[in-house]
């Protein structure tokens, strides 16, 4: 079964939870690619470079999570170059066998825009920004402020900036508990699935 499931959205929305409560309950496999970024910011020297010689164990660093990691992550993420090496890879893994979940924020829009299912996950910067605290403590605004700076070059940049395919379903989690989002969700994919048998 050639199946995919596209969940996009800025930083913090719940995507990753999603997904991976998406793959687990449908058997799929789950690629989060914004490791990807994250890998070839933190990896430094020359990002093109790095993202060309992209290896499995860069994405195992334990260093991947921290918000200086996003930060680094959607400033190599601009760079046309660093996206282009990085497209065949998440390509084979959507469109491989037994079918697969991938979160990020151009896979319905750009990496894969015949996915099955696509979701765009969002949530108001301030929900957004209180949840990244409660993980990462230190002071409430400068996450706030760093959510906003990355939702900005997110949205902003020329090569395929985040923004909802105009064929996903909108989950806002603004308001919702995640078991609610992941339910939301496993219902758009499960209506998909049922329409194929
Ligand atoms: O999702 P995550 O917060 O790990 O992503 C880190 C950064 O990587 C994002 O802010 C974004 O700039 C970049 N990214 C991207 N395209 C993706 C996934 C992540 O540009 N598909």
């Amino acid at each position: 079964m050639i199946f995919t499931v596209a969940i996009d959205g800025p930083a913090a929305a719940g995507k990753g939870t999603i997904s991976r409560a998406v793959a687990a309950r449908f058997g799929l496999r789950h690629l989060d690619t914004g490791l990807l970024y994250r890998a070839v910011g933190v990896l430094g020297g020359d990002p093109v470079t790095a993202a060309r010689g992209l290896r499995a164990e860069d994405l195992a660093r334990d260093d991947l999570r921290s918000l200086a990691a996003g930060q680094a992550a959607s400033k190599v993420a601009v760079i046309p170059e660093v996206r282009a090496a990085l497209v065949e890879f998440q390509r084979k893994f959507a469109r491989s066998k037994g079918g697969a979940v991938l979160d990020g924020r151009d896979i319905g829009t750009v990496i894969c825009p015949e996915a099955e299912v696509k979701l765009y996950v969002t949530a108001s910067p301030e929900v957004r920004a209180h949840r990244r605290w409660l993980e990462v403590g230190g002071d409430e605004g400068a996450v706030l402020a760093e959510v906003k700076e990355r939702d900005a070059r997110d949205m902003g940049r020329a090569d395929a900036p985040l923004r909802a395919a105009v064929d996903a379903v909108v989950i806002d989690t603004s308001e919702m508990g995640i078991d609610e989002a992941v339910a939301r969700a496993a219902a758009v994919v499960e209506m998909v699935l049922k329409a194929r048998r």
